[in-house]
C-alpha cells in the first residue's frame, strides 16, 4: 500500500476495531478500563499510561508508515529521544552523534553526561571515515543522527551509516522529524529505530507537541514500550487525535511546501544581503544527488546566511506573515535565528565550527501563497 492510501483512511488502516464503523478512530479519554467488560477481546486494556486504544491506532499507522515492527507514541519529540536513551544506555556508555543536531538533543546528552556519565562523541557524519574511526576506537552503544540535519541541512548517507552500525555491531537511530516517513524510511536503510517529533510536518498545524519511536524488531519495540511505561512517557489520546488530523494531507502538504520553498530559495539567492542559501532541492546544493536519492520529498526548511547580524534582525523582526518562531513543518511560515533560539543550548564554539552564528536564519515554508511570502521577505529586507 502506498503512503497516501495508508494515511487517507486511518480508521481502516490502523486496524482499529470499532463496533459502529466510525470513520475516524474514537478518542478514548479514559484512565482505566473495566477488565470484566473485555472478555473475549483479542487486546485487553487496563490503564492508559500503559496502553490505550486511540494511541494504539496511531502507533499502528506509524509502524506501517516506517516499515517497523512497532511504535510507541510519546509526549513530545524529545521524549521519544529520551525514552530511546533510557532504554539503550547504561551508566558510562558512549553515544556517537552527528555534530549538527537539534539543540534539545544536545541539551539532553549534556544532562546525561553530568548525571549518568554518558559520553557523547560528536563527529561529522558526511565523512564516513571519521565515523568509522570513532567506531573502531570506541565501544559505541548507539549511533544517532538526523537527516537533513538541523539547522545546517547536511544530508547523511543513512545506508552507509547503517552498514557501519552492522559492521561494528551497534544500534543505529535516525531522528526522522524533518524528512518524515513520507519522504524517507530509515529502517529500510539499515537503522534500528526511527524517532521523530510529530509536532512538525506530521501534525502540521502547530497545534500539538508529540513524538514517536518506531523500532525495527519485536525485541527492541517491547523494550521501548516497557521503558515508556516505566517512565510514564505516554501520549495523551487528545494529542493522538490532534496529530492524526494532519496525516491524510501530509504528503500533499509536504509536496506543496517543497514547491513553494524551491521558488523562495531561488528568490533569496538573488538578494545581495544574503550570502548563501541552503535548500537541498536547489540543483547547486552540495549534496543534491544524495538528497534526491534518499528523499522523495525535500522538506521545506531553508537555512540562509545573511551578510551580518543586523540584516538578520531586520529580516526576522519585520516580516508580517513569517512568525518569529521555533519549530518547522507547520502550515504557517516562520523564521528564527538558531544560535539564539532553537539551538541556544549548543555552545557558541560548536555552532561556529559549523558556520552558524547570529546571522544564520532558518526558514520554514508553510502553505501560504508563494508570492505573498516572497513579497513579505522582500519588504522586510528593505525596511529601514
Ligand atoms: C530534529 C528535531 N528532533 C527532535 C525535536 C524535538 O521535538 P519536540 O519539540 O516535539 O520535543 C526537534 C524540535 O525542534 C527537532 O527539530
Amino acid at each position: 500500500m502506498k503512503i497516501e492510501t495508508l494515511l487517507a483512511n486511518l480508521a481502516l488502516n490502523s486496524d482499529f476495531k470499532d463496533p459502529y464503523g466510525a470513520s475516524h478512530f474514537p478518542i478514548y479519554n479514559t484512565a482505566t478500563f473495566d477488565l470484566k467488560k473485555q472478555e473475549g477481546n483479542d487486546r485487553i486494556y487496563d490503564y492508559s499510561r500503559s496502553d490505550n486504544p486511540t494511541r494504539n491506532a496511531l502507533e499502528n499507522i506509524f509502524a506501517k508508515a516506517e516499515n517497523g515492527f512497532g511504535c510507541v507514541c510519546t509526549n513530545t519529540g524529545i521524549a521519544a529521544i529520551s525514552v530511546l536513551f533510557e532504554m539503550v544506555l547504561k551508566n558510562g556508555d558512549t553515544v556517537l552523534v552527528e555534530n549538527d543536531s537539534y539543540g534539545g538533543t544536545y541539551r539532553l546528552l549534556k544532562v546525561l553526561s553530568e548525571k549518568n556519565n554518558i559520553k557523547t562523541i560528536y563527529t561529522n557524519f558526511t565523512n564516513l571515515n571519521l565515523v568509522e574511526e570513532e567506531l573502531k576506537n570506541n565501544e559505541i552503544a548507539l549511533i544517532l543522527c538526523e537527516s537533513p540535519t538541523n539547522p545546517s541541512l547536511k544530508i547523511i548517507d543513512l545506508e552507509e551509516i547503517g552498514k557501519l552500525s552492522k559492521k561494528y555491531n551497534t544500534l543505529f537511530a535516525v531522528d526522522n522529524s524533518m524528512a518524515t516517513f513520507v519522504s524517507q524510511k530509515p529502517l529500510d536503510l539499515g537503522a534500528d529505530f526511527s524517532v521523530f517529533s510529530t509536532t512538525k510536518f506530521i501534525s502540521g498545524h502547530g497545534s500539538v507537541t508529540a513524538g514517536a519511536v518506531v523500532s525495527k524488531t519485536k525485541e527492541l519495540h517491547q523494550k521501548v514500550r516497557f521503558f515508556a511505561n516505566a517512565y510514564g512517557n505516554a501520549q495523551s489520546p487528545m494529542d493522538v487525535y490532534l496529530t492524526s488530523l494532519g496525516l491524510p494531507t501530509l504528503v500533499y502538504r509536504m509536496k506543496a511546501q517543497e514547491e513553494s520553498a524551491l521558488k523562495i530559495a531561488k528568490f533569496l539567492k538573488t538578494i545581495p544581503q544574503i550570502k548563501s542559501v541552503k535548500f537541498p532541492a536547489l540543483e547547486d546544493f552540495e549534496q543534491y544527488d544524495l538528497a534526491k536519492k534518499q528523499m522523495n520529498i525535500i522538506p521545506a526548511v531553508l537555512t540562509i546566511q545573511l551578510e551580518n547580524e543586523e540584516t538578520a534582525n531586520l529580516l526576522i523582526n519585520n516580516t508580517r506573515l513569517f512568525g518569529k518562531k521555533v519549530s518547522f513543518g507547520t502550515s504557517d511560515s516562520r523564521l528564527e535565528i538558531p544560535a539564539k533560539m532553537s539551538h541556544a543550548t549548543n555552545s557558541k564554539d560548536s555552532l561556529a565550527s559549523k558556520g552558524i552564528d547570529n546571522a544564520t536564519v532558518r526558514i520554514s515554508i508553510g502553505l501560504e501563497n508563494t508570492e505573498d511570502l516572497i513579497e513579505d521577505l522582500s519588504q522586510a529586507l528593505h525596511k529601514n
